[in-house]
């Protein structure tokens, strides 16, 4: 017993730097917020990419021990300056993020406290704060207040949920797989695709529909296909829209679409991960009319909100739906499930322990309130008609009007070059870094991305990304 109790002695001051004392924290802290503060205040003079790659070895794990002023020194060198800066307001690629100063405190708090928002037993104020935001979302959206939800990492795991709520639902399984319907815009994000091959659904049959200019689904072409389908002894059962393609933020005729798939007995699923909260602008709320009609929908606060990454939301109308697989019984949960009111965020997800990343997205609404990032989305909006102006005025073709702030742009050059010189000027602009782009082809053709999405993005950003384009072009001839 006295071994026992001194070995159990021994490894309590070796494990007691786990703990470090109150001089210990304030030390940490105030050298990881003197970074933060640097890192914020140099942004407008940080590259928004850069292609380095890491070092192999600056990660390496071992049994030494660094001070925090190396390892944020490290963090600087190996990770906050290598590829692209998603914290930069020049960040115009793919999908932005953002990463607003208030939601890092929420995960700071989150961490501090450690709360189990899994379930409501070991968190009901943790629980309440998530069921809150989803009725938040759920009044954005007219979803009825019965609808449940989650609060995920992000779009993906969301459109996962609610995908997994559509196949429960109509029960695709067995033999009904291969002959069961899903009709989808050629344009829609590749995490459907990913979702349906994880939930079993690999071999359904994907229905591209048709598009319009606009890069939108023609609602008639998706009544001719059900139509089709159902003769030929085939099972519709989903059709996914998006308000919002990432390719060129389109939305989808939500409403049309909405009333075929009722007409039909289909599950409507919207993906609206980037462009859903554009709805809180009122000069785009029509744009969305008809999302209210959507069995299930994903957005993703981590963009739309300008989070840091790692929060999607998703909301589905049919509970039992989503219970059917995610909602489990086991003994050693006994004291913690009782009965699903309030409801446990873990029967709506795959997750069980789940991080509170709801408080990211809670603190900061109770901070600024909701005007702010309502301005920042129209901002968005204009900043991205603003780049699209200042591209015509320095000889560049634009794709047509977006429905929201992804847009896509060319240079146009005689014969059969265009391809060639577009991609040569993104590589440029990719090299000089001031400011990010992405690229993506439109009907096989080479087209520059713009994606104003970030809080940070401002009016300087466009001016500076012109600036950056015409030293490219000129570099480049
Ligand atoms: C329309 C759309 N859906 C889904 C996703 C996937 O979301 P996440 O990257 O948060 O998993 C994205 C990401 O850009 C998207 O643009």
């Amino acid at each position: 017993m006295r071994d026992l109790k001194k070995k159990i002695l021994e490894l309590q001051k070796i494990s007691e730097a786990l703990e470090p004392n109150e001089e210990e924290r304030n030390s940490y802290f105030s050298e990881v917020n003197a970074y933060a503060n640097r890192f914020i205040n140099n942004l407008p003079k940080t590259k928004a990419f850069s292609n380095e790659q890491a070092s192999p070895d600056a990660f390496k794990i071992s049994n030494e021990q660094k001070s925090i002023k190396a390892i944020l020194a490290l963090y600087a060198k190996e990770i906050a300056s290598k590829g692209i800066n998603a914290a930069s307001g020049g960040h115009l690629g793919y999908i932005p993020g953002g990463g607003i100063y208030t939601s890092a405190l929420a995960d700071y708090l989150a961490d501090i406290t450690n709360e189990y928002v899994g379930v409501n037993y070991s968190s009901p104020g943790g629980v309440a704060v998530e069921l809150e935001l989803l009725d938040w979302m759920k009044d954005i959206f007219g979803f009825p207040k019965s609808a449940i939800g989650n609060l995920s990492s992000g779009g993906s795991i969301a459109n996962l949920i609610a995908l997994t709520a559509a196949r429960d639902k109509h029960s695709i399984k067995n033999d009904r797989i291969t002959k069961s319907v899903i009709y989808v815009s050629p344009q829609v994000h590749h995490c459907i695709n990913k979702a349906l091959r994880i939930i079993g659904l690999e071999d359904v049959i994907i229905n591209h529909l048709e598009l319009d200019g606009g890069s939108r689904i023609i609602p008639a072409d998706l009544q001719a296909k059900i139509d089709t389908d159902i003769a030929n002894g085939l099972n519709p059962f989903m059709v996914i829209a998006s308000a919002g393609t990432t390719d060129t933020g389109a939305i989808d005729p939500l409403d049309e679409l909405g009333q075929i798939a009722r007409q039909n007995n289909l599950w409507y699923h919207i993906d609206a991960a980037y462009g859903g909260f554009f709805i809180l602008v009122d000069s785009k709320k029509e744009a969305f009319r008809g999302i209210e009609t959507a069995d299930s929908l994903v957005v993703d606060p981590h963009k739309g909100l300008f989070l840091p990454y790692g929060l999607g939301a998703v909301l589905v109308k049919d509970k039992e739906a989503v219970y059917k697989s995610h909602r489990y019984h086991a003994n050693y949960m006994q004291d913690a499930v009782s009965d699903d009111s309030p409801l446990n965020p873990a029967d709506v997800s795959p997750e069980l322990t789940k991080h509170f990343r709801s408080l990211r997205l809670w603190l900061p609404l109770q901070l600024h309130g909701i005007a702010p990032f309502i301005a920042c989305l129209e901002e968005k909006l204009l900043l991205a008609q603003y780049f699209r102006n200042r591209l015509v005025e320095i000889g560049f073709k634009v794709g047509p009007e977006p429905d929201l702030s992804v847009s896509y742009f060319w240079y146009p050059t005689e014969g059969d070059t265009e391809n060639e010189f577009n991609e040569r000027l993104l590589q440029e602009i990719h090299k000089d870094g001031d400011v990010f782009l992405s690229s993506t082809k439109i009907s096989g053709k080479f087209v520059i991305r713009m994606a104003p999405l970030s809080f940070r993005t401002k009016i300087e950003t466009i001016e500076k990304a012109i600036a950056m384009i015409e030293k490219v072009m000129q570099k480049i001839g």
